[in-house]
């Protein structure tokens, strides 16, 4: 299996005027090809030497040239392009492009958006070997690099205008693999991790429901994590207030029956599943088509309840069957309960937490869990739902990689 190395990876590609700037076309392919996802901005004297249209079909995205552009501006402004960015990638970059940029101008499309960046910032610079080796040049690359401008190239060999020296633009190849090097190495990389998260719902009539406190958060928070980690995300949401999460898709189900028809819809070709929806555990026997009433004479009620489909031990009891991390909600004897619901449930990992402490837990930014597995636990101290979720996340990948072995 060929592994997308930049899965889910947003590259800006700036492509400024300069022979060499039909190998940008190339550049995209080949970003593409390793999962990317590439938007498109030229410079003016970029497009006398390949068309915006030549980027647009390739790109997939309109490419953006001028500032003040209504139609590209509405698509996307130039702020929301810079933030849009994982990396901003600049190749060709021609030696006017270096010292604009160099000298913090923002007389056009490209150079604004990198004073707008927040992110990485990379050049691949190609241009005639003498304009290379000029000391002018030389400071604007030098001050560059102390910007934590990652520099790519240039190469050397013969040139367009004749000339041997340095100042040809790196290999395609090369840029690309410098590119992937940026990011941190991609622990989920070609895994689909499907996660259930919220609460469910269990209809008694049309206007009430049995439900709990669980909002989401660590859900959503694994999900981000996940998708940093380079995986193919797909949470399987309860009723939460939250936005869904960029670049993971979401399924939004109601009651655990139909939380476990999603599940069951997307496990084949999974290979992590993490349930940590707090799954209602019983629903009415009956849901009333109308509203219940009350009567006169009785002032009790009794709504018979039955037992709802157990989704993570439905997933671990498939007889192809992905990594299955449970969570355990306990209030008493934490590490008992969740030892036997790993056991129980037949799950490679659970992580328990303690719902008892209001502090931490269901409505919290924060949670303190230990992550316990056939022979072994961690405790962890008391961190942020986000921090916890990249924590199982490695763990997950460092017990995918000895699964492997
Ligand atoms: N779970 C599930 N389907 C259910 C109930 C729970 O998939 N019907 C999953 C949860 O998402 C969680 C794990 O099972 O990952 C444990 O959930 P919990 O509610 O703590 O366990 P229960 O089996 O309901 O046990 P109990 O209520 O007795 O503690």
């Amino acid at each position: 299996m060929t592994i997308n190395n930049l899965v889910n990876k947003r590259i800006l590609l700036g492509v400024t005027g300069g022979i060499a700037a039909y190998k940008a076309a190339d550049l995209v392919r080949r970003l593409q090809d390793q999962g990317a996802d590439v938007r498109v901005v030229m410079t003016r004297a970029a497009t006398e030497f390949i068309t915006p249209l030549t980027m647009q079909a390739l790109s997939g995205h309109p490419t953006h040239i001028d500032m003040l552009d209504a139609e590209t501006e509405s698509v996307m402004g130039h702020i929301e392009l810079a933030r849009w960015s994982d990396l901003i990638l600049i190749a060709p970059a021609s030696a006017d492009f270096i010292a604009r940029f160099c000298g913090g101008h923002g007389d056009d499309l490209l150079t604004t958006i990198c004073l707008a960046a927040e992110t990485n910032i990379a050049i691949a610079p190609a241009m005639n070997q003498a304009m290379w080796s000029n000391p002018q040049t030389q400071m604007n690359i030098a001050q560059l690099e102390r910007s934590e401008v990652l520099i790519m190239g240039p190469a050397e060999g013969i040139q367009a205008c004749g000339e041997t020296g340095q100042g040809r633009l790196l290999d395609v190849d090369q840029i690309v693999q410098r590119t992937i090097s940026i990011f941190p190495s991609e622990k989920l990389t070609g895994k689909k991790v499907v996660i259930t998260a919220g609460p469910t719902r269990e209809s008694i009539d049309p206007v009430r429901f049995i439900s709990n406190h669980s909002s989401g958060k660590q859900g959503y928070a694994l999900a981000e994590a996940a998708v940093e980690a380079g995986a193919d995300v797909v949470v399987i949401s309860g009723p939460t207030n939250l936005d869904p999460v960029d670049r993971a898709r979401t399924i939004n189900t109601v009651s655990a029956d139909d939380m476990y028809a999603a599940v069951m819809s997307e496990i084949a070709d999974c290979d992590v599943f993490i349930g940590v929806a707090a799954v209602a555990d019983f629903k009415p026997v009956m849901q009333s088509e109308q509203k219940l009433k009350k009567t006169q004479d009785s002032n009790t009620m009794t709504i018979e309840l039955i037992e709802n489909p157990d989704i993570i031990a439905s997933v671990a009891a498939l007889s192809k069957r992905p990594f299955c991390v449970g969570f355990a909600a306990e209030t008493e004897h934490l590490l008992g309960h969740a030892r036997l619901k790993l056991q129980r449930k037949k799950l490679d990992l659970i992580v328990a937490n303690n719902v008892a402490d209001s502090s931490i837990g269901f409505n919290s930014d924060n949670n303190r869990i230990t992550l316990v597995w056939n022979d072994g636990e961690s405790d962890l101290p008391v961190m942020s739902k986000r921090n916890i979720a990249a924590k199982i996340v490695n763990h997950v990948s460092k017990q995918l990689d000895a699964q492997k072995v």
